[in-house]
């Protein structure tokens, strides 16, 4: 299985090149905000609970996302490969994936970690704002979820560095220039496991 993250800031991208990257990898895209948004939708107790989280800009709990990534990694094992798109977000979820991977034998490949400049990234969400209908993407819960990143997220940098699976990628270029940054990391990858 080719297991990808893709990792960086609210704003940074990620969704966006996840989207190209299903389509050229042939990937399934596993995004944690998209499942509990779409938990919200459905207004179901579960989607009441999470909003509490996601309005304030502040990390839904470790258990609440666990269960809902779980179940669909375990439903999926017959897939070519997962994106994971905002998972993981802490120690704890990095450790827990690590595991449930590596009991399957199809461990994370590659954390391509998406570099934007912190006003380039505001001004992306409040860009976003004006039509994504999304109750976090207004301006003081955008900077929350920026330093939310950078207190409970970035740690995970020194965590993927150690294992030797990140990639940094420059993200301020237009949408097509990084992507093909992101797939030279990836096709790199690839062709190392091929000699
Ligand atoms: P989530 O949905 O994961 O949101 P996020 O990480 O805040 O990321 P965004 O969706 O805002 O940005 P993105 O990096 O995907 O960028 P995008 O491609 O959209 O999480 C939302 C919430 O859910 C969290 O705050 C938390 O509460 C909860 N949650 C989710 N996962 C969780 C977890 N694991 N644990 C706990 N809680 C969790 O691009 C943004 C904009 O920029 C778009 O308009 C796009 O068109 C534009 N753009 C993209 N690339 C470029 C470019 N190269 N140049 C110019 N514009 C660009």
């Amino acid at each position: 299985m080719l297991n990808l993250v893709i990792f960086g800031p609210p704003g940074s991208g990620k969704g966006t090149q996840s989207a190209n990257i299903v389509r050229k990898y042939n990937l399934l895209h596993l995004s944690t905000g998209d499942l509990l948004r779409q938990e919200m939708e459905k207004d179901t107790p579960l989607g009441r609970e999470v909003s509490k989280f996601i309005d304030q800009g502040l990390l839904v709990p470790d258990d609440i996302v666990w269960r809902e990534l779980y179940d669909y990694v375990t439903g999926h094992m017959d897939a070519p490969g997962f994106i994971f798109d905002g998972f993981p977000r802490t120690i704890v979820q990095a450790k827990a994936l690590d595991c449930l991977l590596e009991e399957k034998r199809a461990p994370i490949c590659l954390v391509i970690s998406v570099e934007v400049a912190e006003e380039e990234l505001f001004n992306r969400l409040m860009g976003r704002s004006e039509d994504s209908g999304r109750s976090d993407d207004n301006a003081e819960i955008a900077r929350r979820r920026l330093q939310v990143y950078k207190d409970q997220t970035l740690p995970l940098i020194s965590y993927y560095k150690a294992q030797n699976k990140i990639v940094s990628i420059d993200g301020m270029a237009p949408v097509d220039e990084v992507f093909s940054r992101i797939c030279k990391a990836v096709d790199g990858f690839l062709a190392k496991q091929k000699v």
